[in-house]
């Protein structure tokens, strides 16, 4: 039997950074104690054992050194027991108090198929990471309470995989003289499977209007909300997309709910299913009235609700995923819609292991079940399917005009995947960014254009080594070969820019390389109207020559008596700042760049780019007399993590 000590000292001796924890010694003299326990000894005294080890590393005065003294404990535990891993934690997290009850069972308890928790995933990554290499420090700034701070990003490039650029590649093709057609973008539909009209919508948890939200509140007598709200309606889309108004609810009978949820949604919940064929009707209906058509459309991801992980199930996320498929299948018709998946979109929440490692089987029948679907709805062939279920659903498709669109699974580089922690100063740990820069060597070949489109904006939410990769293979592809680049995640209407010269705090014109559209969610969870947009392209260079975005206010169908909400146009991008700009110029990131700057000069422009990225909801920040908007231009004037990080640094001082 192997003994826990040996591969504890393996561990210390083959590090390179032993060195730089002062109180290696000590860590190695506490995990000698958990070695004392044979492994003979019972499951119930070796968990134990190692509760207390982990309650120790809390003495520590060095926050760091004691969430990597864990993280080391962990490890050597999982080496050998990694059934234990998950009651070791939970004992400890529990008894320590250092987190709230369902943080720790989120954290470390073992994922069933009734709660996406990630002990499972964590015992997985303890496994693989290094924790006294840059991929502990990472773990430890980012899932572990700020316990380190933010480690020196090392500098990796991945320059190898491609030949040089070559002159013709330097400058954008300008667009063409044969018009535009049209691309429609939807993204974060997170639908609410449970919503239940009547319920509460001002409650304690992170989303509402299910039947266990309750009010912080105690209600005396009768709601506020009595004689002022009225549309509490069990009301429904008919599959020709007709309306039919349910019955009234009688909802202020319930003495225990103090603001009930109306029919078509509210602020602090995610969007009905109602809400959701209430926005693809509104597109149809758009569409028709306007005589136009959509080529194809993009979907940004975020099926599944944002309700507390204790209560998403495999089976609620798997319901999720088919039923919101399936309502955008119903109103697009033959439309082929171009998905990603989201954060949300897959079990336990976030979690997605690279492909090398065999804990991506946990991960293969979410791959399946999207692939097949997609597949079958016709909007993707099926080679293009049969890449998508063994890639982390990630594939690339040609359109009806010769466009190529890549589709990104950014679970590959979000701070929540456990699996990211893996080799963290590795540039490509899941083979993500080789197959993405392959499809653009194959494009660039044949001056083919190509589109990306992914969920997460790297910058937000990312983490900094992919994150500076993805930056580098966005500049070596443009201006030529990437005409567009496509997110969601925010939930608010953004863009967000490429310079040259990252680090130097240059960003004037001149180094513009490229920018992203983040898109306007549907959910109007938190405090937003629920919007979409569609795209005029250029039909030769595939360059986006506008943005029309729409929304509906939210707030108006709390009182209509349970009518239908009414959409309307909200700004077209080319009109909506006042930057001079050619009618024949594409909204590259030099316009994106223009907007920008007013944003930061003018407090009139802030506020309007804030109006725009909320969709005038009653949330909007008040950029005159709050500091809320300030750190709008670090946000639209960066392109990763750690130039969002410096930028946001820089204004703090
Ligand atoms: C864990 O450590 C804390 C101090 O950090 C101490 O108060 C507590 O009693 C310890 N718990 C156990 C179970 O040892
Ligand atoms: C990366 O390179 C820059 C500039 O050459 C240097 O300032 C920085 O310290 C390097 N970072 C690391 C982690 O080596
Ligand atoms: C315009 O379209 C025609 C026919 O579709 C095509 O032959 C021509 O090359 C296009 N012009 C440009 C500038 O792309
Ligand atoms: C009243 O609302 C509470 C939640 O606030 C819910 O638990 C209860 O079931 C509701 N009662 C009825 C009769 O619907
Ligand atoms: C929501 O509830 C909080 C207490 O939990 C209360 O302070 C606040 O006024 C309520 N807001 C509304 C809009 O009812
Ligand atoms: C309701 O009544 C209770 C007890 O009388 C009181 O403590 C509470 O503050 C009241 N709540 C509101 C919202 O008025
Ligand atoms: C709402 O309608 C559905 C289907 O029409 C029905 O199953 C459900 O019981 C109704 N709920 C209420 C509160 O009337
Ligand atoms: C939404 O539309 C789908 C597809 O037509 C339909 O099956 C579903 O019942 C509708 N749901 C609601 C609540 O309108
Ligand atoms: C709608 O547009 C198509 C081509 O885009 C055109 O052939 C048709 O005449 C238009 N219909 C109406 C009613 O304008
Ligand atoms: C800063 O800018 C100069 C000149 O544009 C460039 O040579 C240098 O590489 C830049 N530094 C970094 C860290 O990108
Ligand atoms: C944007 O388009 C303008 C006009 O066509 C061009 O001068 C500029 O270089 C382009 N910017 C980028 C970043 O491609
Ligand atoms: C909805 O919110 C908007 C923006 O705050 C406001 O102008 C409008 O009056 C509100 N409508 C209702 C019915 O409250």
């Amino acid at each position: 039997m192997v003994l826990l000590s040996s591969i504890i000292s393996t561990l210390l001796v083959s590090s390179q950074l032993t060195n730089c924890f002062p109180q290696d010694a000590e860590v190695q003299e506490s995990l000698q104690n958990i070695l004392s326990e044979e492994l003979e000894h019972s499951d119930d005294s070796i968990i134990s054992s190692v509760a207390l080890q982990l309650n120790q590393t809390l003495h520590d005065k060095d926050k760091c050194n004691g969430c990597v003294e864990r993280l080391l404990i962990g490890k050597t535990l999982a080496s050998t027991r990694p059934d234990l891993v998950s009651p070791a934690f939970m004992k400890w997290c529990l008894e320590s108090k250092r987190l709230s009850k369902s943080n720790c069972m989120m954290n470390y308890d073992l994922s069933t198929i009734e709660n996406s928790n990630h002990g499972g995933n964590f015992a997985d990554m303890l496994i693989e990471i290094d924790p006294l290499s840059y991929s502990g420090q990472l773990y430890c700034y980012f899932k572990d309470s700020g316990s380190c701070s933010k480690p020196a990003t090392p500098n990796v490039t991945i320059s190898h995989m491609w030949p040089p650029k070559k002159p013709e590649h330097m400058v954008a093709p300008e667009p063409g003289m044969n018009g535009t057609f049209n691309v429609l973008h939807v993204s974060d539909l997170h639908i609410e499977m449970d919503y239940t009209v009547g319920s509460e919508t001002n409650c304690t948890d992170t989303i509402c209007c299910t039947p266990r939200s309750t009010s912080k509140l105690e209600l005396n007598g009768t709601s506020p909300y009595n004689g002022y709200w009225n549309s509490f309606f069990n009301s429904s889309y008919n599959d020709d997309f007709s309306f039919n108004q349910g019955s009234l609810v009688n909802v202020f009978d319930n003495s225990s709910v103090w603001a009930p949820a109306t029919s078509f949604g509210n602020y602090r919940c995610d969007p009905p299913e109602i809400l959701i064929n209430s926005t693809l009707n509104s597109v149809v209906n758009y569409a028709d009235k306007q005589n136009i058509t959509f080529d194809f459309s993009l979907f940004t991801g975020d099926m599944v609700d944002h309700d507390l992980s204790q209560r998403i199930s495999l089976e609620t996320t798997i319901k999720a995923e088919e039923y919101v498929l399936r309502d955008l299948k119903s109103r697009l018709r033959s439309t082929p819609v171009f998905p990603v998946l989201g954060n949300h979109d897959t079990f336990p929440y976030a979690e997605l292991a690279p492909e090398k490692y065999s804990y991506s089987n946990k991960f293969t029948w979410n791959a399946d079940l999207l692939s097949d679907i997609w597949e079958d709805y016709q909007w993707i062939t099926p080679d293009e399917a049969q890449y998508s279920r063994k890639h982390y659903t990630g594939y690339a498709v040609e359109t009806r005009l010769g466009l190529k669109v890549i589709s990104l699974n950014s679970n590959t580089w979000y701070y929540k995947n456990s699996y990211c922690y893996l080799n963290a100063s590795t540039p490509d740990n899941f083979g993500q960014f080789e197959f993405l820069i392959n499809e653009l060597i194959a494009s660039e070949a044949k001056n083919q254009r190509v589109w990306i489109t992914a969920h997460i904006p790297p910058a937000t939410d990312g983490l900094p080594v992919p994150a500076n990769i993805f930056a580098e293979i966005v500049e070596r592809f443009s201006p030529y070969t990437i005409a567009g680049i496509f997110f969601g995640h925010t939930h608010l209407d953004q863009f967000e820019i490429l310079y040259a010269g990252s680090g130097n705090d240059t960003k004037s014109i001149k180094d513009v390389i490229n920018h992203a559209f983040i898109g306007p969610s549907i959910t109007p969870w938190t405090g937003i109207n629920p919007s979409w947009r569609y795209y005029e392209v250029d039909k030769t260079t595939f360059s986006v020559m506008n943005i029309h975005n729409f929304y509906t206010p939210l707030n108006e169908t709390f009182v209509n008596h349970g009518q239908e909400p009414v959409w309307q146009h909200g700004y077209a991008a080319r009109d909506a700042y006042n930057v001079s700009w050619p009618s024949t110029s594409p909204l590259n990131g030099t316009f994106w760049h223009m907007v920008a700057e007013q944003v930061r000069d003018s407090v009139a422009v802030r506020q309007l780019y804030e109006n725009y990225a909320k969709r005038q909801s009653p949330y909007v920040a008040n950029c005159h007399n709050s500091n809320d908007c300030n750190g709008d231009y670090c946000f639209l004037s960066t392109f990763t993590v750690d130039e969002y990080d410096k930028c946001m640094a820089a204004l703090s001082k």
